[in-house]
C-alpha cells in the first residue's frame, strides 16, 4: 500500500465536486492485484489508521481523478489544424488521406506510441478512440495501451462505400476483422472493443446491420460512432437512408443504440432524437474544440438536460484542437453561453470538469471503476501543480472558493498543469 497527502478532488453520487485541502489517498491492491483507492479523505481524520504507512507528502499540489476522453481518433494526431470548408472537405482533404498510411505497422505503431504518450502527458487515463480502417492500426493501439497499463477502448473503422481507396473495406471481410479483433483483445487487461462504423454515410447497409448483429451477439463490447454534426452531412445521411426517421434514427434502424452505445457530436437534434437517446441508454460525446474548428454547431446542453440523456467531454483530436482536458472543459463553457437557443448557460466549473472525468466514465458505463477518487475506483490521477506558470499561481492564490480555483485552473490550464500522471498497476 501507498499513500499520497495533497489536496484531493474527487466527486459525489450528485456530481458534486468534494474537495480536502489537506487530504489522504491510500492507495492498495484488489482482489485481482489492481491498483485501486483505498482510503480517501481528510489526512487528520485518516492519518492514525494509516501510521507506519508510506506517505508521500505533495504540499500545494492537488491529486484529481485521471480524465476520461469519450472520442479522440489516434490515427489524427497529426492532422491537427488542418484547415478546411468544414467536416465534409476536411475528411476528404486530408483525413482519408493520412488515415491510409496506418495500413503499415511500423508507422502505426510509431504514432500510437506518441499518442499515449501525449494522452498521459495531458492527463488522460482513459480514452475511446477510433483507430483506421486497417485490423493493423487497432493492434498497434492495444499493444502501446497494454504496455503502459491504460484502460482503452477502440476499434477497427468500418467504412465500405463512399471512401477513397486505401480507406475503403470490403463489406464481409470488415466484419469478419472486427469479430476477431473483438476476441482477441476485448477483456484483455484494461482493454476494452468499440465496434466502429464511421458514420452511415461511408458504411452500406449490409455493413451497418452486419455491425449491429455483432453488437448484439457481444453485449458488453462498446459501439462508437459519428451523428448529427453538420448540416451537409446530415442532408446527405437523410439521402442515403430515406426510411430512417432520421439521421440518429438510422443507427436504431440497424441496432447499433443500446447502452455502451457513444455517439460524438449530437448537435443537430430534435426530441424526439434526444427520446432515443435516452430511452436506449445512447450516450453523446461533446466535442468542443472540434465543433468550433469545423464550424459544426453548437450541442445543446439544456435540451439534453430537459430530456434526459448521457453524455461527458471527448477532444475529437484531431478536428478537435487539443489533447488538453482544460482546452476541451474551457471550450465546453464557450459551448453552454453559446448555446443553440441562445439562453446562454453557464457551466459551472465543477459540472465541467465531473463531465470529463466522473461524468464521462458514467456515460461510458464504468462509474466507479475510473473518473474518480472514490474509494473502489482504479488508482488513475493526476498530480496537478497549480504554481505552473505565473499567471497560473497569481490566480489560483486569489480564488476564494473552490469553484474559483477549479475555473481559473479551467480557463489558465494547459499540459503545464499536470505534473505527473499516476496509472494503476497490475500486482
Ligand atoms: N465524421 C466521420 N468521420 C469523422 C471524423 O473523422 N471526424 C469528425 N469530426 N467527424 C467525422
Ligand atoms: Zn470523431
Amino acid at each position: 500500500m501507498k499513500a499520497y497527502r495533497a489536496s484531493i478532488l474527487r466527486f459525489d453520487e450528485q456530481h458534486r465536486a468534494q474537495y480536502d485541502e489537506d487530504g489522504l489517498l491510500v492507495v492498495g491492491p484488489d482482489a485481482q492485484g489492481r491498483q485501486v483507492v483505498r482510503a480517501v479523505g481528510a489526512y487528520a481524520q485518516l492519518a492514525p489508521d494509516y501510521a507506519g504507512l508510506n506517505i508521500e507528502h505533495l504540499p500545494g499540489r492537488i491529486l484529481a481523478p485521471g480524465f476520461v476522453d469519450m472520442h479522440i481518433h489516434y490515427p489524427q494526431t497529426d492532422v491537427i489544424g488542418a484547415p478546411a470548408d468544414g467536416l465534409l472537405p476536411w475528411l476528404e482533404n486530408y483525413t482519408f488521406p493520412h488515415e491510409s498510411r496506418f495500413s503499415a505497422p511500423d508507422y502505426a505503431a510509431e504514432v500510437a506510441q506518441f499518442f499515449v504518450a501525449e494522452l498521459l502527458r495531458n492527463g488522460v487515463t482513459t480514452s475511446l478512440t477510433f483507430a483506421t480502417s486497417h485490423p493493423t492500426s487497432v493492434d498497434a493501439l492495444f499493444t502501446e495501451a497494454q504496455r503502459q497499463q491504460m484502460r482503452l477502448i477502440t476499434g477497427k473503422v468500418l467504412q465500405d462505400r463512399h471512401s477513397p481507396d486505401g480507406v475503403r473495406d470490403q463489406t464481409e471481410q470488415s466484419l469478419v476483422d472486427t469479430e476477431a479483433l473483438i476476441k482477441r483483445w476485448h477483456g484483455v487487461d484494461r482493454l476494452g472493443y468499440a465496434i466502429t462504423p464511421r458514420f452511415a454515410p461511408t458504411s452500406t447497409a449490409a455493413q451497418l446491420r452486419g455491425a449491429g448483429e455483432l453488437a448484439a451477439k457481444y453485449s458488453d463490447v462498446w459501439i462508437q460512432s459519428h451523428v448529427a454534426e453538420n448540416l451537409g452531412e446530415i442532408a446527405w445521411a437523410r439521402e442515403l437512408f430515406p426510411d430512417s426517421r432520421s439521421y440518429l434514427a438510422t443507427y436504431n434502424d440497424f441496432g447499433l443504440m443500446r447502452p455502451r452505445a457513444v455517439y460524438a457530436h449530437c448537435i443537430h437534434f430534435d426530441d424526439d432524437d434526444r427520446a432515443l437517446m435516452r430511452d436506449t441508454g445512447t450516450v453523446a460525446a461533446i466535442s468542443p474544440t472540434s465543433n468550433l474548428f469545423l464550424g459544426s454547431g453548437f450541442f445543446d446542453y439544456a435540451g439534453a438536460d430537459r430530456v434526459g440523456f448521457g453524455y461527458g467531454l471527448a477532444s475529437d483530436v484531431g478536428g478537435g484542437t487539443s489533447f488538453s482536458p482544460f482546452h476541451t472543459m474551457l471550450a465546453a463553457y464557450y459551448v453552454g453561453r453559446e448555446g443553440q437557443t441562445k439562453t446562454g448557460l453557464s457551466l459551472s466549473p465543477q459540472q465541467l470538469w465531473w463531465q470529463h472525468t466522473a461524468g464521462a466514465a458514467a456515460a461510458l458505463g464504468l462509474d466507479g471503476v475510473v473518473g474518480n477518487l472514490q474509494k473502489g475506483c482504479e488508482a488513475d490521477f493526476v498530480v496537478l501543480n497549480p504554481q505552473a506558470t505565473p499567471l497560473l499561481a497569481r490566480k489560483t492564490s486569489l480564488a476564494n472558493s473552490l469553484d474559483e480555483l477549479l475555473f481559473a485552473m479551467i480557463v489558465l490550464g494547459d499540459d503545464r498543469l499536470v505534473e505527473r500522471t499516476v496509472i494503476s498497476q497490475a500486482g
